[in-house]
């Protein structure tokens, strides 16, 4: 008999704490001239697991869908198709009221701190916020509230004070702990660092290290920065154009790239070392990425790789090992295999 929340899918891990399959996302198209225009299938067949505690990084170019996947992974936007299971339990289309034991477990950060925070509300109740949805009284989420803004490095003195009276870094610092605030067990950042200045990115980017393993949080790490990602995660999926066209170990997709577009965004990734930097070889990728309302046949990369042959413009290929055994890439000719 099939429980009702058993996953429509195998899980293939049992250490998955998430685990996504064939999720999918296409928007509308817009009317254009008085006429609409094709639809934009934003995500186009993800599938990624997640261990508890685990910091998966999510890199490609902008419009690659990165930001639409984090957003399904969390439930605040509905998948078109596909399945999500959240600790063995199908969650693709729970609806808001009965998720909310679960949605306590599923946070996000956001880019902008300030366009995440409400500029009309108070520190202590932006951070009580979700703590009063989820049943916890004013004074107990108060005083959770103040321990926060001590756990992310701020005092708590400032419950009272508005979003504004704060630089950016620290209301990103607000809005980790507004996210930390119900206990969650994952988290999807999406570059919450990359709208900060230099000076203080590299200070969120310790701080959300020293939650993750202090906390022992899974962390869904969504960076166009690809020196950040290697810092802080411990493996690497790289999406194009709607899909993940290689996942692995940090060290293995770092070290031993196998799909062509991986090795073009970290050809562009400086060295420290000049020498290295000189030496090294730079992979330019002509254009820019295709529309995802009109993608290419086969290969979605065909036309701006510079490995393309006949076969990857007819025959899209499946994501597939390739070298360690953790790793898998979606091209015909990777790579290091
Ligand atoms: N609400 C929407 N309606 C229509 N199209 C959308 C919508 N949201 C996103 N898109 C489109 O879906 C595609 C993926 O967008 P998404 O924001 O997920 O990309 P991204 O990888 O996060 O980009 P960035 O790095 O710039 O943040 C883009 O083509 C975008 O224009
Ligand atoms: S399948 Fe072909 S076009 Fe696509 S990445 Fe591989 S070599 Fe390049
Ligand atoms: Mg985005």
């Amino acid at each position: 008999m099939t429980r009702p929340n058993a996953p429509a899918f195998a899980i293939p891990t049992d250490s998955a704490l998430l685990s996504v399959r064939d999720l999918t996302k296409t928007f509308p198209g817009r009317r254009r001239l008085g006429r609409p225009s094709a639809p934009v299938r934003a995500v186009d067949g993800v599938s990624l697991d997640l261990g508890a505690g685990e910091t998966l990084g999510l890199v490609g170019e902008s419009g690659c869908g990165k930001s639409t996947t984090g957003r399904m992974l969390v439930r605040l936007l509905e998948p078109t198709s596909g399945a999500i299971a959240f600790d063995g339990q199908d969650i693709t289309h729970v609806p808001q009221r009965r998720l909310r034991p679960t949605r306590r477990h599923l946070q996000m950060i956001f880019q902008d701190p300030y366009s995440s925070l409400n500029p009309r509300q108070t520190v202590a109740r932006i951070i009580s916020e979700p703590l009063l949805v989820q049943g916890t009284s004013a004074q107990a989420a108060r005083d959770k509230a103040a321990e926060l803004l001590d756990l992310v490095g701020l005092s708590p003195e400032h419950l009272d004070r508005h979003p504004h009276q704060f630089s950016g870094g620290q209301a990103q610092r607000i809005g980790i702990a507004r996210a930390l605030a119900t206990g969650p067990r994952l988290i999807v950042a999406d570059e919450p660092v990359s709208a900060l200045d230099v000076s203080v990115q590299a200070q969120i980017v310790n701080l959300l290290e020293r939650l993750q393993h202090e906390l022992g949080l899974a962390l869904l790490f969504i960076a166009h920065d690809l020196s950040v990602v290697k810092r802080i995660c411990d493996r690497v999926a790289v999406m194009y154009l709607g899909r993940i066209v290689e996942v692995g170990d940090k060290r293995d997709v770092y070290d031993t790239p196998a799909h062509p577009y991986t090795r073009a965004l970290l050809s562009a990734v400086p060295l420290p070392d000049p020498v290295a930097e000189r030496r090294r070889e730079r992979i330019v990728l002509l254009g820019d990425p295709p529309s995802p309302a009109a993608p290419p046949s086969g290969c979605a990369f065909h036309p701006r790789c510079p490995k393309a042959q006949e076969i990857c413009r007819t025959r899209r290929p499946a994501l597939t090992a390739v070298g360690p055994a953790s790793r898998q890439a979606a091209c015909h000719f990777p790579e290091n295999g």
